[in-house]
């Protein structure tokens, strides 16, 4: 039976925000920032796989994890694999160790910890509905200049056009895995996989946003994600 699988990137070291753990291990309240998407995705009500991408150093913590959040009678698989140097072949060791049934794939950065179930199903359902790869996309709030090498303005950008955008991102498996073998076989390997995608011909498509999904970059964020944090325990 097509089932579905995703891929949680959590193998990053987390530099910009300088903890001293890698950051998807940077606790919040007490709770590792990845038990958070782990606990999300395994409720939603689907039979399928969840690969985790951690550091190697952090495979045993990452399987205590697992264990304390998935209730027994989950339909969810959970396996974890030691992650790449980059983003991208994080993820792709991440699909080389999805099921042979799996036939719809997400994408998620364990630096979002607050995406809700919400925001997952309706990437997945706009996914088996298009055919084609989703991706979440929220309105550009800053004013946008583009500038020179001197830092010199040279004019404001028309912000109707432009979205800025999210995780998790959703595509038949077949797409996602022929826009990583072509990256590969030309060496241009961005971050962002609808990246990899479009540049492989294949369509992306967004779906709504959530302000909740907000990434972890540096310690600056910290409070957004303390509140969101508070948000959904009220
Ligand atoms: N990621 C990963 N493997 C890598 C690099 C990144 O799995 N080699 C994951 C991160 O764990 C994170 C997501 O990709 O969940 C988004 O990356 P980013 O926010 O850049 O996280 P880090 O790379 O950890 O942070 P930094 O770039 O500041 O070091
Ligand atoms: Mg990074």
């Amino acid at each position: 039976m097509a089932s579905l699988g995703v891929v949680l990137v959590a193998a990053g070291r987390g530099e910009r925000l300088g903890a001293d753990v890698p950051k998807a291990f940077y606790e919040l309240h007490g709770r590792a920032l990845v038990e958070f998407s782990i606990a999300v995705i395994t409720s939603l009500p689907h039979a399928g796989h969840l690969v985790i991408v951690a550091p190697e150093s952090h495979a045993a913590a990452t399987l205590s994890i697992v264990d304390a959040v998935l209730p027994e009678t989950s339909s969810w698989d959970v396996s974890v694999v030691a992650g790449g140097r980059e983003r991208h072949e994080s993820v792709r060791f991440g699909l080389a160790a999805l099921g042979e049934h799996v036939d719809t794939v997400l994408v998620h950065d364990a630096a979002r910890p607050f995406a809700s179930a919400e925001l997952f199903e309706r990437v997945i359902a706009e996914v088996r509905r298009t055919g084609a790869g989703v991706i979440p996309a929220i309105a550009v709030v800053d004013t946008l200049k583009r500038v020179d090498e001197a830092g010199v303005v040279r004019e404001t950008v028309d912000r109707s056009t432009l979205v800025a955008v999210q995780t998790p991102q959703g595509f038949p498996r077949d797409v996602l895995e022929s826009a990583h073998s072509t990256a590969q076989l030309h060496g241009e390997l961005p971050t962002d996989d609808a990246e990899l995608v479009q540049r492989d011909g294949g369509t992306v498509h967004t779906v709504a946003g959530e302000l909740q999904a907000h990434k972890l970059t540096s310690p600056g964020d910290l409070p957004v994600l303390e509140h969101f944090l508070a948000a959904n325990a009220a």
